[in-house]
């Protein structure tokens, strides 16, 4: 059995021993043999939902990166620190909330070995894997109250408590974020997080802001458009500050002309006016226009 070159030969075995119980479980799962409990009261917990997500989000993700002969599309280095202590792990599960359904206990095996081999190796598809996994089971968990969401989310955390915090883009996927406590939305509320987190970027997902795994069904691509203007950096000197604006690079969210109107003139020129308001107010207008969903350490 040929090891893409991008991984070594023990997280090729054990990435290969991931992708099948997911598809065992997934099958199972589809099939209704494996006793996953429908909560009437969730959107998020039913068994078609969860076999989808395992399907769109961990099988493919998986199996991409298994058979890729090069590892070059979607991954990234390879090269993170080692996490090897297994205490981790076992601690990690003793804290988990005791199950009542067999999926659910399978599944959560499952996200803390998918988790267990992240904190090993930083490949792109293993940590966007691992992400859904670990929102499926922390989803799930919740049923048991947020008590036990909290447990399952801080075993998590344990098994992947040597890894630094960090913000990394999956060619032509999510944005992989490691270790960050507070995400918070465009409006600066707390949003649920979890140890390994896959966002979207493709801004198809339904399970926003995650990724749903919808980006490789779109075939979506992280290139710039060509039809999009030229990159071309305009600068606006002011006595407080100087502002840098690239038209090809905005989003064109219409944050900045909104909250500084003064500042940032729609339809007029120069657009850009750096005496149209106060440093500070500038420099949040400026953050406001970055903010989507935004990760704090
Ligand atoms: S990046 Fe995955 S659904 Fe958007």
């Amino acid at each position: 059995m040929s090891v893409p070159a991008n991984l070594t030969t023990d997280v090729s075995k054990q990435l290969r021993a991931l992708l099948e119980r997911a598809v065992e479980l997934g099958s199972a799962i589809t099939a209704g043999a494996a006793g996953v409990v429908d909560d009437p009261g969730s959107d998020h917990d039913e068994p078609q939902f969860v076999a989808d997500r395992l399907t769109r989000s961990v099988i493919r993700p998986l199996k991409q990166v298994l058979e890729q002969p090069d590892g070059q599309p979607g991954t990234l280095d390879d090269a993170e620190p080692a996490h090897d202590d297994q205490n981790h792990r076992e601690t990690a599960a003793a804290g988990a909330v005791a199950e009542s359904s067999a999926a659910d206990q399978q599944l959560l095996g499952l996200a803390q070995d998918a988790t267990q081999l992240r904190a090993l190796s930083g490949v792109a598809e293993l940590q966007e894997a691992a992400a859904a996994l670990q929102d499926l089971t922390i989803r799930q968990g919740s049923d048991g109250g947020e008590d036990a969401a909290a447990a399952r989310r801080a075993g998590f955390r344990e098994i992947m408590a040597a890894l630094p915090s960090a913000i990394q883009s999956e060619r032509n996927g999510p944005c992989l974020v490691t270790d960050a406590e507070n995400v918070v939305d465009w409006l600066g509320y707390a949003l649920p997080s979890a140890p390994q987190m896959a966002l979207c970027r493709c801004g198809q997902s339904k399970l926003k802001p995650l990724c749903d795994g919808t980006h490789a069904e779109i075939g979506f691509s992280a290139e710039k458009d060509p039809k999009r203007v030229e990159d071309r950096q305009d600068t606006y000197v002011g006595q407080q500050v100087t502002i840098l604006d690239n038209r090809g690079t905005c989003q064109h969210s219409g944050f900045c002309t909104d909250r500084l109107a003064t500042a940032f003139r729609a339809g007029k020129e120069p657009f850009v006016r750096p005496s149209g308001g106060r440093m500070d107010e500038i420099i949040r207008a400026v953050r406001d226009s970055l903010r989507g969903t935004v990760v704090r350490d």
